[in-house]
């Protein structure tokens, strides 16, 4: 193995970041990315190519030590920042798994579900359900029930979450644990898709809403409401509207206590960004809990308000950087004077953030890393769709059908939005650590894509 310095070198500037073992969400790879001394990209001790061969492509790889690397970085900067009780809630929407969930929980951390599909995934995976929050502003009757009663606490939304709640209390022993939603009027520099904390939102009571929401929960005898929950948006790198919503939170806050509930919860939400390329430049975890810590704390202090635990849901920052996606190249087209195309054999159905919200990446061959980018190529997926595009414009050194390509910083809102557009199959996710690999789930066939189709028999072929 060559030391991370040696890779940094490599790369130039593009991967330097990679040496802050203590901020990994600043890094553009995972934190055990190494070139082995044949040239070769590694990852958790596994060279990328092997698990190309063993498992096929595109294959998602999760670097076990980079996951459990974020988390202790929340865990302690929390501990370290903030004089009270906190919890960090990782947002599994960002990528949603047992593994995810069971290493999660190992860490000591709680998970945020926003389906019943996510909740089982949680549970299933071994997080103890009196430290999963489910959210959601269209939970079905269904979803509530399974949500409340395992005993998860319930973010409501909405008054139809509490309409539906009160129907089903009396299934209920125990009162329902609840967290109330509001939007808090704050607005930061996101895309605009991503954006939550604005009042024109469809996430969360309105603020004018809040007293009287509170008011009408103070006479349900089946709720309990214990937490306050507001979030800004996602893939943010400033600090000062996170500041901005301690304050108005902790308004809330004073207010739900003096309406006589017991708020022992704030949720700040999540929301920080991580580095996708070079030029992105987010706060580190340390950075961004002491501000929130900070700003939490004298919020409350100013009000003389007892501590409350603090919550905060960060999805992409725990998980983005500990994943890669590798790709097999297979057909190039170069149209001289405009642009070459390098065809891989994944897309907008594995990573469907380019065409979304026009994401950037980071991008080089795994097999030759170390050899000259002399070219600058577009990296289009397999999907009919012209927007199928990875990358534009990457420097690569020439490669052709058989090189592998991985795209860092892919392990959030890849495989969770992924689809089966064009009926492809989702592809294959390991776990590596310490040199050893392991299958976390398997690669869809395309017969497995038939499963749910129905034939009616009229319409049989006649054979
Ligand atoms: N809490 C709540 C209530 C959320 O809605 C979200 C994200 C999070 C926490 C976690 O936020 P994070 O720490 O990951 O920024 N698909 C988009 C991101 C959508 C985020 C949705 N909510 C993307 O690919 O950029």
């Amino acid at each position: 193995m060559v030391a991370s310095t040696e890779f940094a070198k490599a790369f130039g500037a593009a991967l330097e970041p990679n040496l802050d073992l203590a901020s990994p969400n600043r890094n553009l790879a995972p934190l055990t990315a190494r070139i082995e001394t044949t040239g070769h990209l590694a990852v958790g001790g596994c060279r990328l190519a092997d698990l190309a061969s063993s498992y096929g492509t595109p294959l998602y790889v999760l670097d076990e030590a980079s996951l459990r690397g974020t988390c202790r970085a929340y865990r302690q900067a929390l501990e370290q920042h903030y004089p009270g009780p906190s919890l960090a809630i990782y947002a599994s929407k960002a990528n949603s798994s047992l593994a995810i969930s069971a290493l999660v929980a190992s860490e000591g951390l709680g998970l945020d579900a926003v389906s019943a599909g996510e909740l089982l995934t949680a549970l299933e995976g071994g997080m103890p359900a009196e430290r999963i929050v489910f959210h959601g502003n269209n939970k079905s009757r269904e979803e509530l029930a399974l949500a409340a009663g395992r005993g998860v606490t319930v973010v409501a939304d909405n008054w139809r979450d509490l309409e539906l709640l009160g129907e089903l209390a009396e299934d209920f022993s125990q009162p329902v644990q609840l967290m109330l939603r509001f939007t808090p009027g704050i607005e930061c520099h996101t895309h605009e898709y991503i954006r939550t904390g604005h009042l024109d939102s469809k996430f969360g009571f309105d603020p004018d809403q809040l007293e009287i929401v509170l008011k009408h929960l103070a006479g349900c005898p089946w709720a309990r409401l214990t937490g306050l929950h507001a979030h800004i948006g996602s893939q943010i790198f400033e600090l000062q509207p996170h500041r901005d919503l301690a304050g108005v939170m902790a308004d809330a806050l004073q207010l739900a206590r003096s309406l006589g509930h017991p708020i022992r919860d704030l949720n700040v939400g999540g929301g920080l960004g991580i580095r996708y390329v070079a030029s992105d430049d987010p706060p580190s975890i340390q950075e961004w809990v002491k501000t929130v810590a900070e700003a939490v704390l004298a919020a409350c202090r100013a009000r003389d308000l007892e501590l409350p635990r603090l919550l905060c849901e960060p999805g992409r920052s725990l998980v983005a950087t500990a994943g890669v996606t590798v790709y097999e190249i297979g057909s190039r087209k170069e149209i001289p004077g405009i642009r070459t195309y390098l065809s891989v054999d994944g897309g907008m159905s594995d990573n469907p953030r380019p065409i979304t919200y026009e994401s950037q990446y980071t991008a080089m061959l795994a097999n030759r890393p170390l050899a000259a980018a002399t070219e600058t190529v577009t990296v289009a997926g397999k999907h009919c769709e012209s927007g199928d595009v990875l990358l534009k414009d990457l420097a690569l050194p020439p490669a052709t059908s058989g090189d592998l390509l991985v795209v860092f910083s892919t392990g959030a809102y890849n495989a969770s939005m992924g689809s089966n557009y064009n009926r492809i199959p989702r592809p294959a996710a390991v776990l590596v650590h310490g040199g050893v690999a392991e299958l976390v789930q398997r690669r869809e066939q395309p017969e497995d894509l038939l499963r749910y189709d129905v034939l009616p028999s009229r319409l049989m072929p006649v054979t």
